[in-house]
């Protein structure tokens, strides 16, 4: 048995102190003479603080990763773990310290979607709004964040509901009770995490604990709801934002939404749905128009960070820039919807009952209460390109009206077309989620939508594309390296454990000289650390395929690491490399689909159940810390088997 070692490893960080004292004794002598001497060059100044900084920062960026890695990579779980072998002493720390200082908690987070009309069953533009959330909600989850709210829900009310319902021969209540259930089902198709607890039936308790204030799902025709668009509208009123006139203008029912004749392009509306001309129905108005100046304000100052991506800020601030009217927001030529205040005859405008829904479940009106103070205002809220304009101009006003705070974030998604052609009914091109799933399985499906586009760019979608890109990314790469690496630590290694292996030095001095990792290791190992950085500011910025392409980098490398090692040589040639090899890809791949985790959460958690890694492990924070020394391997079990390829037509 090895016994501990305490580390500190020979690196550029741990030589910054040196050359800080180098660089500031001359400095303290020749700075007087050479400022003189050179005309105070500024520059030269600063060449030589830059040690000396470094010092004081923990080294310059490009450095500290690599050593960072090597540090954590000692610090070995305290904390007891079920899987773990009761005979390994690798899992105590290596390297104590002091007690790290405490951290404050993170700030609870609020992420939403739309909320999705009910006039068809769900297809795969939904799911890919829905996936994004699931995917930056399960990130601050895994980094440690425990409180990480996030809402989806369906928009049921309207004309053109009513209009489907009534062609189906259905009451609307019937019908939409229907599709929302679908809608909430494929919540839990996408394996979007607190899903779970949506089927009541087959739900545990231990899940449904577990799931507890991960997700809220808001239906429109619940009561909850209707109260808080009553709420809003009663508050606006209060303010003398809403009056009384007469509308006359264009409507298109597919977008539910009013268009300025300037706006409509071929007698059609910018999005090609057709328009109705509304002739003077009685109406309310919200004064929109007040609101115009703050508006432009808010996209000068804050701009930026409010509307991503950035090249979708422009054409928002020329919508409000080309001038405000006040917005109709009641209907009264059907009474499907949430009947206005005061006046019955009237129901409140579908997108203004729909906005509302963010503030539905976080409890309004009641803003004292705890759920309104943990989580709002929403950190990031996900929407389709084509509803922009509502969240990112009617939904500030109506905040900016209630003195309520905004939205940190509206991030604005491209949309989805079906091997070239825009997804439709009478084209017969709708992808089903469902089918999609059940054909292919879940991860292939997320996997695919994550990476394939740019987040915030347009993408196409083919089968065909699905299994070829999903076969690279899953199976043969990432699937391959699982197989071949636990198979081998399985057949080979005493007990199919990982071996144990000294990382590091056992000394306090700079020495390297027990470390029993090779250069190559530990280039490997630095990148899996560098995944967890990089992840961070790929999620801070909503660049969901980056997220994914850089896993997709670093597992590649990891199989040319295998090529390179070739440890089914070592077998025969040095046991003990090969040992050592094998325990660096356990980790390798243990860190790697801790990061796959908000991805790819099914075959990432088979993943890591096969490693023996406890779910209190599966989390950023642990990525670089070795534990696997002395855990037994589950038999493998192949994940993400190939797909036969579809044929060209
Ligand atoms: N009910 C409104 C949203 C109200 S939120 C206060 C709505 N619903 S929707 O069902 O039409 O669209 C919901 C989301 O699905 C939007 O973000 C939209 O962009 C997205 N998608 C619908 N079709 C899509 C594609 N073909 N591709 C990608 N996303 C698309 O609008």
């Amino acid at each position: 048995m090895k016994k501990s070692h305490t580390v500190v490893k020979c690196s550029p960080f741990h030589l910054t102190p040196l050359l800080a004292l180098w660089s500031f004794i001359p400095l303290c002598v020749c700075t007087p003479v050479w400022l003189h001497k050179f005309h105070c060059n500024i520059n030269l100044l600063m060449l030589m603080l830059l040690p000396i900084l470094s010092a004081f920062t923990g080294g310059v960026s490009f450095i500290r990763p690599a050593a960072a890695f090597r540090l954590r990579m000692t610090q070995t779980l305290s904390h007891s773990n079920s899987h773990s072998n009761s005979h390994s002493n690798s899992n105590s720390r290596l390297f104590s310290t002091s007690t790290p200082p405490t951290k404050p908690p993170p700030s609870p987070i609020f992420v939403t979607t739309p909320i999705y009309y009910v006039n068809g069953p769900p297809h795969i533009g939904h799911a890919y709004t829905t996936l994004a959330a699931d995917v930056l909600s399960r990130y601050h989850r895994l980094s440690g964040n425990p409180s990480v709210l996030l809402q989806s829900g369906t928009d049921e009310h309207g004309l053109k509901v009513s209009t489907t319902a009534a062609s189906l021969g259905l009451g609307e209540k019937e019908f939409v009770d229907g599709v929302s259930d679908k809608f909430r089902g494929l919540l839990a198709a996408l394996q979007v995490e607190g899903s779970a607890d949506s089927s009541q039936v087959t739900a545990t308790d231990k899940d449904k604990d577990k799931n507890k204030d991960k997700l809220e799902f808001v239906r429109t025709t619940d009561d909850d709801h209707k109260a808080c668009v009553s709420a809003v509208w009663k508050a606006l009123s209060a303010k003398g934002l809403i009056y009384k006139g007469v509308y006359s203008g264009w409507y298109a029912v597919r977008d539910e939404c009013f268009y300025n004749e300037g706006e409509l392009v071929d007698g059609l509306a910018p999005t090609g749905a057709e328009v109705v001309w509304t002739e003077k129905e009685e109406s309310y108005f919200f004064k929109l128009s007040e609101f115009e100046g703050r508006l432009l304000e808010l996209y000068e100052r804050n701009g930026g960070a409010f509307v991503r991506p950035a090249s979708r800020l422009n054409e928002v601030k020329a919508f409000v820039k080309g001038g405000l009217n006040d917005l109709s927001v009641s209907r009264t030529s059907f009474d499907w919807g949430v009947k206005v205040p005061g006046d019955e005859s009237h129901v409140v405008y579908v997108w203004i009952d729909a906005l509302a829904n963010y503030l539905t479940k976080v409890g309004y009106p009641n803003v004292e209460n705890d759920k309104f103070q943990k989580f709002w205002p929403p950190k990031c809220q996900i929407v389709g390109k084509d509803i922009l304009r509502f969240h990112a101009v009617y939904w500030p006003a109506l905040l900016m009206a209630l003195d309520l705070e905004l939205p940190e974030r509206v991030f604005a998604h491209g949309w989805w077309t079906v091997n070239g052609e825009k997804m439709s009914k009478s084209v017969g091109n709708v992808v089903d989620p469902f089918e999609l799933i059940g054909k292919f399985g879940v991860d292939r499906v997320r996997w695919f939508l994550m990476s394939e586009v740019g987040f915030g760019g347009d993408g196409d979608y083919s089968e065909k594309m699905l299994v070829r890109k999903t076969n690279t990314a899953l199976s043969n790469s990432y699937g391959n390296l699982v197989q071949r690496s636990l198979n081998m630590v399985y057949k080979n290694c005493e007990g199919g454990r990982f071996p144990e292996v000294v990382f590091y030095s056992d000394s306090d001095s700079d020495s390297d000289s027990s470390s029993e990792l090779t250069e190559n290791d530990v280039k490997l190992l630095d990148a899996v650390q560098n995944l967890v950085t990089d992840t961070h500011s790929f999620i801070e910025k909503q660049e969901l395929h980056k997220y994914v392409h850089e896993l997709e980098d670093v597992v590649r490398m990891a199989n040319v690491y295998v090529e390179e090692e070739a440890p089914f040589k070592l077998k025969k040639t040095d046991f003990r490399r090969m040992e050592v090899v094998l325990r660096v890809l356990g980790e390798v791949i243990r860190g790697v689909s801790i990061v796959m985790l908000p991805v790819v959460p099914d075959g990432a958690t088979k993943v890591l159940d096969m490693l023996g890694v406890g779910e209190e492990e599966r989390c950023f924070r642990c990525v670089g810390e070795a534990c696997l020394g002395g855990r037994a391997v589950q038999k493998p079990v192949g994940v993400y088997m190939r797909i036969d390829e579809i044929e060209e037509e």
